[in-house]
């Protein structure tokens, strides 16, 4: 199996190094594109796989294509390949916004297509990635796109019409999460804890955390009471959490995330 990136910033540097270091395919079955020269260098030096000279050359070297340039270039990507595409490929998009009939629309020829929602944890195997199929995918071809974004985190099959909500929750979520550690790390250096173990707690804080509502599977709320004592330290947090609207605010943030999704 062969598996091209067009476009190799954030998103496609982390999915190849998942790819690269479950050992699904070698480096040699892997080559990506960039705009830039800088970029290129990048993808032969620092992912030792094959840099391609052009975005024609990806597609005609591979029987999967991620296109992994920021939405926006879509349209001008898919018109640069569109009239090299063979009938048994498939084109795999990572864009919000797009769907699956404005991708069809843009190669305007009968086109296998998957539209994913990754997010950057993918760089330490820790990825989430949402994917729904074209009609032309067949279950082998579905599985397959699955087994490559298994090997950087977890995969959920999802309905289309959910995709344009999947980045508030997942492909953007991340951003917010840091947010909330470096906040949660600087009020820590504030109380006097160094800045490098202020990181540490926060973040392993978060880790924990997520694990707990994922290998539980009890109610987040239920995991938040374990932790609050009866006038206790930590139901004083909350309460000031509630006060200052915290939650209406993550809400609120999100429900700006994917009204910009749907006019992308
Ligand atoms: N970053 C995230 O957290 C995240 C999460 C979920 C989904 N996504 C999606 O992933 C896609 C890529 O995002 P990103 O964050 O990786 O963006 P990025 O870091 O800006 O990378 C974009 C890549 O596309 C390349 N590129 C631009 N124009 C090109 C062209 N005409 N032909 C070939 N390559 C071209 C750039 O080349 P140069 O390096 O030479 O400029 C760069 O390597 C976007 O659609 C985004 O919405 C991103």
């Amino acid at each position: 199996m062969k598996i091209g990136f067009i476009g190799c910033g954030n998103m496609g540097t982390a999915m190849l190094n998942g790819i690269l270091q479950s050992g699904l395919v070698t480096a040699q079955d892997l080559t990506a594109s960039a705009k830039s020269e800088e970029t290129r260098m990048k993808i032969k030096n620092e992912l030792n796989i094959r840099p391609a000279d052009s975005n024609q050359e990806v597609v005609k070297c591979s029987d999967i294509v991620f296109l992994a340039v920021k939405p926006q270039y879509y349209e001008t990507v898919i018109a640069e390949i569109k009239d090299i595409v063979k009938q048994e490929q498939i084109f795999v998009s990572v864009a919000p916004g797009k769907t699956l009939a404005w991708l069809e629309e843009r190669f305007a020829r009968p086109v296998k297509l998957v539209r994913t929602m990754p997010n950057t944890p993918a760089m330490v195997g820790e990825g989430m990635t949402a994917y729904c199929t074209g009609a032309r995918v067949t279950a082998d071809e579905k599985e397959q796109i699955a087994q490559i974004c298994r090997c950087f985190g977890r995969v959920e099959e999802t309905d289309e019409g959910m995709m344009d909500a999947v980045p508030a929750v997942s492909g953007s979520a991340p951003a917010y999460v840091f947010m909330f550690i470096e906040a949660m790390a600087d009020a820590a250096v504030a109380d006097g804890i160094p800045r490098a173990k202020a990181y540490t707690f926060a973040a392993q804080a978060v880790l924990g955390s997520a694990k707990m509502v994922l290998e539980t599977g009890m109610h987040p709320g239920a995991l938040k009471d374990m932790v609050c004592s009866p006038g206790g330290t930590t139901i004083e947090a909350v309460r000031t959490l509630e006060k200052t609207g915290m939650r209406s605010s993550v809400m609120e943030a999100m429900r700006a995330c994917t009204k910009k999704a749907r006019q992308l």
